[in-house]
């Protein structure tokens, strides 16, 4: 079953996101994003000052499908299945620890590691870290409550590369920088103003190293004029769709690839922009 999850198609970036989703449910002001390279045994830790979970919350969390869709949820939550803790990780990794705290509680972790539920071949949850590990996780320690999500054992990623495998480093640092332009654009209005709701930080914890919002629809822009929007009836409620939105994904859906630069996806923009006021010329 475990395994099964890890054949979603989730990017690294794409995959981040939904911890940060997460986070952003939890009420977290900050998230800090930890890429750590060592060879194989290189990790990616995500840490937050969200609310927080309680161990019996923490334990179901890291059940698959843990949170049943028709279950009520608080407005701002924005997960849906109770699943992408746990499918977004291990489409990237092998072994996933979570630690959290809730505010006056004590921390408590949780780790599921493929490599242990084959070798003993049960479904067994560890509560505690790799041995080597509880460092990574201290960072939680500073916070008054936050969570910290820890993938390791990253096959998909740096596989049994070594350490002073120079390519593969390289690699592992622009895919750090995928990362980077992925959450400015994904995270854009969350991120963005002098008070912004969320502050992401890359490998640091230093202002300089914040991820700045890159708007994709350029609605900042003083050359971007606002088009009317259709609502589209259907079974649940009425959907509110911008047309050059629209046309924006679908256009970027179609030449969008991680490897473009930002001033060609501009452009990409600008010419959605151009179709869409041409449609709405008359
Ligand atoms: N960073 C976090 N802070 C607090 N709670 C979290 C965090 N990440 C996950 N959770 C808890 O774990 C549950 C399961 O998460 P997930 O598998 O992503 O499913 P969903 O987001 O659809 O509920 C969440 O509903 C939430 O209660
Ligand atoms: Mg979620």
């Amino acid at each position: 079953m475990i395994e099964s999850m890890r054949a979603f198609g989730y990017t690294t970036a794409t995959a981040l996101s939904d911890i940060i989703d997460n986070s952003i449910s939890a009420r977290a002001k900050s998230v800090w994003l930890n890429f750590h390279w060592d060879g194989s045994r290189s990790y990616i830790a995500v840490l937050d000052d969200g609310c927080g979970m309680e161990e019996d919350v923490l334990k179901n969390a890291m059940r698959p499908g843990s949170q049943s869709r028709q279950e009520e949820r608080d407005a701002r939550d924005l997960g849906r299945f109770g699943l992408g803790l746990k499918t977004a990780s291990f489409s990237q990794c092998r072994r996933l620890t979570v630690a959290s705290r809730a505010k006056r509680g004590k921390t408590c972790t949780r780790m599921w590691d493929l490599g242990h539920v084959k070798q003993v071949d049960k479904w067994q949850l560890l509560k505690s870290p790799a041995s080597g590990s509880e460092g990574i996780l201290s960072d939680l320690d500073n916070l008054s409550s936050g969570t910290i999500v820890l993938w390791e054992c990253l096959d998909r990623i740096v596989g049994d590369a070594r350490v002073n495998d120079q390519a593969a480093h390289m690699q592992f640092l622009k895919l750090v920088d995928q990362v980077e332009n992925h959450l400015a654009m994904v995270f854009h209005r969350y991120i963005e103003g002098t008070k912004p709701l969320l502050r992401i930080y890359m490998n640091d914890h230093d202002e300089e190293r914040r991820v700045l919002p890159w708007d994709p629809f350029l609605e900042s822009h003083p050359a971007t004029t606002a088009l009317p929007v259709e609502c589209v009836r259907c079974e649940e409620g009425t959907v509110t769709v911008a047309t050059p939105t629209l046309l924006v994904l679908i256009i970027g859906r179609v030449f969008y690839k991680e490897h473009l630069s930002t001033a060609a996806w501009s452009g990409c923009v600008v010419g959605a922009l151009a179709v869409a006021a041409l449609a709405y010329g008359g």
